[in-house]
């Protein structure tokens, strides 16, 4: 595994989004709102134009203060962790002997001094290292200059709540767990085939413990 981090034009590291582009919550919010909803705010000012080049909105200055961004992305940064259980060690060693680790890796730990002391120092069960990987051709998207992350560059997905989820990969054209990890190229592939070689009964153990992540 080879995956690298996504250092964007200013030195910090990327973290959020499908190819890390943005390094903290707050601009990430700012950004959902802008590109998202066309609700502006000091740190992305500029209105979307519609595909005629008006902007949508005739009202002078920002939409939203950027008091509003920072408490909404207090509010996304505070979210839990879905519950989890009925893991079995069965599933973990599955997980395990296949690779998935290697990329999802169970648990990362916070900063010791990050600046909200209840999430300071903490296990975070991510299932994700957070960093790109050359994902091959197939789920290649044809659009690079995200900071360093090239078309072919993905971030681990991190497995949380998957149960919740009813398609996957970054353009949802996975509709199962099963399809999502047959699709893994590049340097996935050798977890994907390593799945496809286990009797199905393995498979079935990897998959529930995926599903219950
Ligand atoms: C080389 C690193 C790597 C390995 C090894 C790997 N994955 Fe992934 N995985 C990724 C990346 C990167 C994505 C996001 C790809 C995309 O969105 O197109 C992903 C996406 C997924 C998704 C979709 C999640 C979502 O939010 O849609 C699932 C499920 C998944 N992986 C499970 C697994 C399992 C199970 C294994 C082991 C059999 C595995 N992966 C091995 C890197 C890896």
């Amino acid at each position: 595994m080879s995956g690298r981090a996504n250092r964007l034009a200013d030195g910090r590291i990327g973290r959020f989004g499908v190819k890390a582009r943005v390094a903290d919550l707050d601009t990430f919010s700012a950004e959902a709102f802008q590109g998202d909803m066309g609700l502006t705010s000091p740190r992305v000012p500029s209105e979307v134009a519609n595909p005629d080049g008006l902007t949508d909105d005739l009202r002078p200055g920002v939409d939203l203060s950027d008091e509003v961004v920072r408490a909404t992305a207090g509010y996304v940064r505070r979210l839990a962790i879905p519950a989890r259980s009925g893991l079995s060690a069965e599933g973990r060693r599955r997980y395990e002997q296949a690779g998935c680790s290697g990329c999802h890796v169970p648990s990362m730990a916070t900063r010791a001094d990050f600046p909200v002391a209840a999430m300071a120092g903490r296990e975070a069960a991510l299932y994700s290292d957070l960093l790109l990987h050359d994902m091959g051709d197939a789920l290649a998207d044809g659009i690079a200059g995200e900071g360093i992350a090239t078309e072919r560059e993905w971030r681990t997905a991190p497995l949380l709540g998957m149960r919740f989820f009813r398609s996957f990969l970054h353009d949802g054209r996975a509709r199962s767990i099963e399809e999502a990890i047959r699709l893994h190229g590049g340097e996935g592939s050798g977890a994907a085939a390593a799945f496809e070689a286990m009797s199905p009964a393995d498979r079935a153990a990897l998959v529930d413990f995926v599903r219950r992540l």
